[in-house]
C-alpha cells in the first residue's frame, strides 16, 4: 500500500459497519448503523451474502427510510456490511448510496474517505459498467479486476487494488466466493474491529460495537485485515503479519440508548453531573499517567468547534495558574500557518472524537517540528490517542448527539486540571491555593446538578425567544468561551442566528445590531470582570436590547440590570465555564425542540468531522 502520510487530504464522514458470524446479520448491521448515523445521514445501505449471492438494499435520506424498505423486503445472511453516508462525491441519490458492487455482483464495497485519483482509475477500467457517480465504485471494480488477475485471493486482491489508489479510506469488502470472510483496510480514516465469540465485527467507531463486544482492535494506518467468525488477522504494509492486543472498552452499551429522554442531547446534558464527577475522581495526585515536560516556554492548543472553545478556557487557566503564554489556535488555521512549534512548546490537541482531520493535521505538524504533544480525547484507540506522545482521556463516555454537551464540560475540566498541574509543576501555583482549587473541583458535580434542576425555567425562556429574535452571546475572560459555545449550540441545533462575541468588543461594531429583536445572553458570573459585564449589559439595555444574564445566585448587581437572570451556584471564576454553559445548552435544546428541529441530527452536520 502507499505511504499513509497524505497531507491536505479530504475525507468523507461516513459510517461503516460489518458483521460475520453465526447470527442473522441484518439486525446487527442496522443496529450498528443507528449508532453511527451521527457520522452522516444523507443515505444508507446494506449488503448481505446468502444462498442467492450478494443482496443489496439502499435508500436516500435517513436510516429510517432504509429500515422502512427492509420491512417489506428483509435480507438474510450471516455476513454483511452497512453504510451511512455524508455525501461528498455524487449527489444524495439511491444509486450513489453505498454499498457499491463489481460488474459481476460478486464483490461489494463500503467506503469512508475519498479516492483522489478515481477519475484516472476509472479510465483504466473502461470495460467495467459503472452505475453511480461516486469515487467509491471504482474500488469495487478495481478489486474485481485484481481478483481476476490473481485468479482468486480476496485479501491480496484488495491490497493489490489499494496499491494503485491515492486518497484516504476505511473500507469493508465482501466477496461472494468467500461466505465467511470480511476484508477491511484503513488509510487515514478510522476503523475498529470488534472481537466476539464465533463472530466478529467491523465499524467506523466503537459506539457501533458496544451492544456486542467491548474488546476492540483499532486498525492502524496502512493495515488490512481478514475477519472471519473464528478470528482476525491483521497485516501491515508489505503484508507483514501484525500482532496487536485488544483494548477493553469501559463504555456501557446503554449509553447508546436514550434512557427515557426524548433526545440523546437532553440525556447527555443531564448526564453532566455524573461525567463531571467522573472527571474529578482520583485527579488530586496528578494527571493520570501524563508526565508534563519541564522547561516549557509556551503552549499551543489545537482544536476545532466546541473543542476550540474548551481550548480558550485552557488558555486563560494556564496563563493564570502556570504563567505560560498560550496560543489557542483553530486547528484549521494552525495546519496552514507558520506558528512556531519547537521542543519547548507543549502542543495540546483537544478533540472529543480524536478523529477530527484538522486537529490531527495540526498535531502532526507540531510533532514534525519536535514539539512534545498531549492529546485530550474521549476515545481510546482513536488516531489522535495513538499519534500523540501522551494522552489524557476524558471520562465523558459515549456521546451520540451531534451537538457536543457533556464532552464540552469534560474537555473544560481536563483543560483546568492541566492548568492546575502545570502550575504546580512550574512552581507558579502555591500548594495552599492548589488544595483550595481542588476543593472547588469537588463541589462542581453537585453544582451542575443544581443548575439542571432549573430546566423548566430555562425551557420557558427558550420558548419565549425561539421565534422573532436573533441572539448575541457575550462574555469575557473564562466565559468568552462560554459565549462562543452558547451561540454555537443555538445555531447548530435551532438554526437561529446566534453570534458569540467578546463583551468588550460590542462598542467596536456589534452594538449596531441591538434593537428590540435582539436577545442578548450575557454570561456574567462573579469574577474579575463582573462589573465590566454589568456596564456592557447596561449599554445594550439602553439601546432597546433584551438581556438574559447567566449570573451567580444572589448577585443583585447583575439582577438589577438584566431583564432576566439564569442563576448558577457561586464558584471560583475559573470553574464558572463548567456551570454557565449548562443553562445555555438547555436554552438551545428547548428552542430547537419548540421549533421542531431534529435535535440529535441537525441538518448538514456530522459528529466526527473527518473532512478538512
Ligand atoms: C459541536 O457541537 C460540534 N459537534 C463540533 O463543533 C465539534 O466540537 C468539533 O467538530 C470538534 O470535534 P472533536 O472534539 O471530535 O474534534
Amino acid at each position: 500500500m502507499r505511504p499513509f502520510k497524505t497531507p491536505g487530504l479530504d475525507k468523507t464522514m461516513c459510517g461503516i459497519v460489518g458483521y460475520v458470524g453465526h447470527r442473522p446479520a441484518l439486525g446487527i448491521l442496522l443496529g450498528g448503523l443507528r449508532r453511527l448515523e451521527y457520522r452522516g445521514y444523507d443515505s444508507s445501505g446494506v449488503v448481505l451474502l446468502n444462498g442467492k449471492g450478494l443482496e443489496v438494499e439502499k435508500a436516500p435520506g435517513k436510516l429510517s427510510a432504509l429500515e422502512e424498505r427492509l420491512k417489506s423486503h428483509p435480507l438474510s445472511g450471516r455476513i454483511g456490511l452497512g453504510h451511512t453516508r455524508w455525501a461528498t462525491h455524487g449527489g444524495v441519490t439511491e444509486r450513489n448510496a453505498h454499498p457499491h458492487l463489481s460488474c459481476d455482483r460478486k464483490i461489494a464495497v463500503v467506503h469512508n474517505g475519498i479516492i483522489e485519483n478515481y477519475a484516472e482509475l476509472r479510465q483504466g477500467l473502461r470495460r467495467h459498467t459503472f452505475s453511480s457517480g461516486t469515487d467509491t465504485e471504482v474500488l469495487a471494480h478495481l478489486i474485481e479486476a485484481c481478483y481476476r488477475k490473481l485468479g482468486g485471493h480476496p485479501l491480496r486482491a484488495v491490497t493489490m487494488a489499494l496499491e494503485r489508489v491515492r486518497g484516504s479510506f476505511a473500507l469493508g469488502v465482501v466477496n461472494a466466493d468467500y461466505p465467511d470472510l470480511l476484508v477491511a483496510a484503513r488509510v487515514n480514516c478510522p476503523l475498529v474491529i470488534g472481537l466476539g465469540e464465533g463472530e466478529n465485527f467491523l465499524a467506523s467507531d466503537i459506539a457501533a460495537l458496544l451492544p456486542h463486544t467491548r474488546r476492540v482492535v483499532p486498525l492502524e494506518e496502512g493495515e488490512t485485515a481478514k475477519i472471519d467468525p473464528s478470528g482476525v488477522s491483521i497485516f501491515g504494509p508489505g503484508f507483514a503479519r501484525v500482532k496487536r492486543r485488544p483494548l477493553e472498552i469501559a463504555w456501557k452499551a446503554d449509553k447508546a440508548l436514550k434512557g427515557g429522554y426524548r433526545h440523546f442531547m437532553l440525556k447527555e446534558i443531564h448526564e453532566q453531573a455524573q461525567t463531571v464527577a467522573a472527571e474529578v475522581q482520583g485527579r488530586d495526585g496528578g494527571l493520570d499517567d501524563v508526565r508534563l515536560p519541564g522547561n516549557l516556554q509556551r503552549v499551543v492548543v489545537a482544536a476545532c468547534g466546541t473543542a476550540w472553545h474548551a481550548g480558550l478556557v485552557a488558555k486563560t487557566a494556564i496563563e493564570e495558574l502556570a504563567k505560560l503564554p498560550v496560543e489557542a489556535g483553530l486547528a484549521s488555521e494552525l495546519r496552514y500557518g507558520d506558528t512556531p512549534f519547537d521542543r519547548r512548546t507543549l502542543t495540546v490537541a483537544l478533540s472529543q472524537s480524536g478523529e477530527t482531520a484538522d486537529t490531527l493535521a495540526a498535531l502532526r505538524l507540531a510533532r514534525e517540528a519536535g514539539s512534545p504533544t498531549l492529546a485530550i480525547t474521549n476515545v481510546r484507540g482513536s488516531t489522535l490517542a495513538r499519534e500523540a506522545d501522551q494522552v489524557l482521556f476524558m471520562r465523558a463516555g459515549l456521546e451520540v448527539g451531534v451537538a457536543a454537551t457533556k464532552t464540552y464540560t469534560s474537555q473544560v475540566m481536563n483543560a483546568l486540571f492541566l492548568a492546575l498541574h502545570l502550575g504546580r509543576a512550574r512552581g507558579t501555583l502555591p500548594r495552599a491555593r492548589f488544595l483550595e482549587l481542588l476543593k472547588g473541583f469537588r463541589r462542581l458535580p453537585g453544582q451542575v446538578e443544581r443548575v439542571l434542576e432549573r430546566t423548566t425555567e430555562i425551557e420557558k425562556v427558550a420558548r419565549k425567544h425561539a421565534r422573532g429574535y436573533d441572539f448575541m452571546y457575550i462574555g469575557r475572560r473564562y466565559n468568552l468561551a462560554t459565549a462562543y459555545e452558547g451561540a454555537l449550540k443555538m445555531k447548530e441545533i435551532s438554526y437561529l442566528h446566534a453570534e458569540g462575541y467578546g463583551a468588550g468588543e460590542m462598542k467596536h461594531g456589534p452594538l449596531a445590531l441591538v434593537d428590540g429583536r435582539l436577545a442578548c445572553i450575557a454570561v456574567a458570573p462573579r469574577g474579575r470582570v463582573t462589573e465590566k459585564m454589568v456596564s456592557n449589559i447596561q449599554e445594550i439595555r439602553a439601546r432597546g436590547g433584551r438581556v438574559i444574564a447567566v449570573a451567580t445566585a444572589g448577585d443583585r448587581l447583575v439582577a438589577s440590570v438584566a431583564d432576566r437572570v439564569l442563576e448558577i451556584p457561586a464558584c471560583e471564576e475559573m470553574f464558572s465555564p463548567v456551570l454557565a454553559v449548562v443553562p445555555l445548552q438547555l436554552l438551545a435544546y428547548h428552542a430547537a425542540v419548540s421549533l421542531g428541529r431534529d435535535v440529535d441530527r441537525p441538518r448538514n452536520l456530522a459528529k466526527s468531522v473527518t473532512v478538512e
